[in-house]
């Protein structure tokens, strides 16, 4: 089956809006004096992340690292097992921690992240998504930011990729069969 461009879901100027009304929240709700480190998971998560760091306050102590992660299922649903290609750069180990997705589905690959990263005992960890397709959940998976919740339809655009396409966008658009 072919798929072409549909619609516009989210317009460039109604992300942008939303990316700074997140990264506000997020200015108030960290500490100036301890390093705040940003983890977006790559591919996807590096536009909205890149956009939103930029949305915050110079003297908020803003790191950024990046994570490539694969998450294994039959084709069309992930399983959760997550495999890591590229780790880390930097301990997070007693440093507040916040995860970047681009988008939670499932949330299975969110949830073995977390727990993972948990693991390496940083000081807090929250989640950050741009969307969020809440109907399509097979398991719990606290997101502390959250740009939009969207509808189960396949999404495109702002970094999310159908087959590795599309992923260059401005604007986010629904996927449709040709
Ligand atoms: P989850 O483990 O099911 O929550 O998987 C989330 C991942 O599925 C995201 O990081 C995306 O790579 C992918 N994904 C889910 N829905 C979409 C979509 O509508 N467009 C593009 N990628 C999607």
């Amino acid at each position: 089956m072919a798929y072409k461009l549909g619609d516009v879901i989210l317009s460039r100027e109604t992300i942008a809006r939303r990316v700074k009304e997140i990264a506000d929240e997020i200015a108030k709700d960290y500490d100036r004096d301890k390093p705040l480190v940003i983890v977006g998971i790559l591919t996807g998560a590096a536009f909205f992340l890149t956009d939103l760091v930029r949305e915050m306050p110079e003297d908020l102590d803003v790191r950024v690292d990046f994570m490539s992660v694969a998450s294994y299922g039959d084709g069309t649903e992930s399983s959760g097992v997550v495999r890591i290609f590229h780790d880390l750069k930097s301990s997070i180990e007693g440093k507040n921690v916040i995860v970047v997705e681009d988008i939670v589905d499932s949330g299975l690959t969110l949830a073995h992240l977390t727990e993972l990263l948990k693991g390496r005992n940083p000081a807090s960890l929250k989640v950050c998504v741009l969307l969020d397709k809440y109907e399509r959940r097979k398991t719990e998976v606290k997101v502390d930011y959250c740009g939009f919740r969207i509808p189960d339809k396949f999404v495109v655009g702002y970094g999310l990729d159908y087959a590795s396409k599309w992923r260059h966008l401005k604007d986010i658009k629904y996927v449709v069969e040709e």
